[in-house]
């Protein structure tokens, strides 16, 4: 298998018990769907769409909306959701470098915390804007590497093996000046905005175990850690550490970075 391919499988494996969080970033999903400007009738597709917290919320508000992950433990939990909640929403399994839908297709191309993980940032940037037609608003939600997460998933890297040649962290999507390059002179309008993600929890130890029980990363380090004791003990220490730095009226406190342009 080649680097690529086999990085996307470990991708694949590690998002596989997401679910849980969908209750944390569906709090987030209402903000990108009106920084987006979603009106109804859209066609808007979600890239990386997890359990499916943003298309779920922009087919409420009236979208026909599309989902796509490379997860099907989580496009299965979608389909559940749309269920539940009475919606259509069409959910695909599938790869946002490899985007299975002609060009121009959609009106609205969205990604909360999902395109930063594909590994190659201008292919996944050039198959987001191909699928948006002219005139269309491209608009995502990623993490600053400077904030609360983006230090969390430093950490991780730290402590995993390296990714392959040319793989940037997926974190380099939180820095307006590198997402500009990234889209490039095929948009207009490139707008920035910050907003806040609220994370319940009692205490940072509570965090940090919650996270390592249902974010794949995360977890992935703990197992490669479980014959190093004093390794584990510190990351667990740095991790509950960068926690407590956002931590207060038992919230952990997550910025990120909401990216919004028009494609020329
Ligand atoms: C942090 S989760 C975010 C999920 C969802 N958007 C949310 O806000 O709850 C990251 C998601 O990106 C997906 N993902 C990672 N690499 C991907 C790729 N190459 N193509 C499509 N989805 C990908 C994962 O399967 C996972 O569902």
């Amino acid at each position: 298998m080649d680097p690529i391919a086999r990085f996307k499988e470990g991708q694949r494996v590690a998002w596989a018990g997401f679910a849980a969080l969908e209750r944390i970033t569906g709090t987030a999903a209402p903000r990108l769907v009106s920084f987006a400007g979603v009106r109804p009738g859209a066609k808007l597709l979600d890239v990386g769409c997890g359990t499916g917290v943003v298309a779920l919320t922009a087919a409420r508000a009236g979208a026909r909306a599309t989902g796509l992950d490379l997860t099907p433990e989580l496009v299965a939990r979608a389909r559940e959701n749309a269920a539940i909640a009475g919606v259509d929403v069409d959910w695909r399994e599938g790869d946002a470098e490899a985007l299975p839908f002609d060009d121009a297709s959609f009106d609205v191309v969205v990604s909360q915390f999902g395109h930063m993980f594909a590994p190659r940032p201008e292919v996944v940037t050039r198959e987001m804007l191909r699928v948006l037609r002219p005139g269309g608003t491209i608009a995502f939600a990623t993490w600053p590497p400077e904030l609360c997460v983006g230090r969390m998933f430093a950490l991780v890297a730290a402590h995993s093996p390296p990714p392959p040649p040319g793989v940037p962290p997926s974190t380099s999507w939180g820095d307006p000046a590198v997402v500009r390059e990234r889209l490039g002179g095929g948009v207009r309008e490139v707008t920035f905005d910050r907003a806040m993600m609220r994370f319940p929890m009692l205490s940072p130890q509570h965090f940090r175990i919650f996270i390592e029980e249902n974010v794949g990363p995360f977890t992935r380090v703990v197992k490669t850690l479980e014959g190093e004791a004093s390794k584990l003990a510190s990351f667990r220490r740095e991790l509950e550490q960068i926690a407590a730095v956002y931590f207060e009226d038992n919230v952990v406190r997550q910025d990120f970075l909401l990216t919004r342009a028009v494609k020329a």
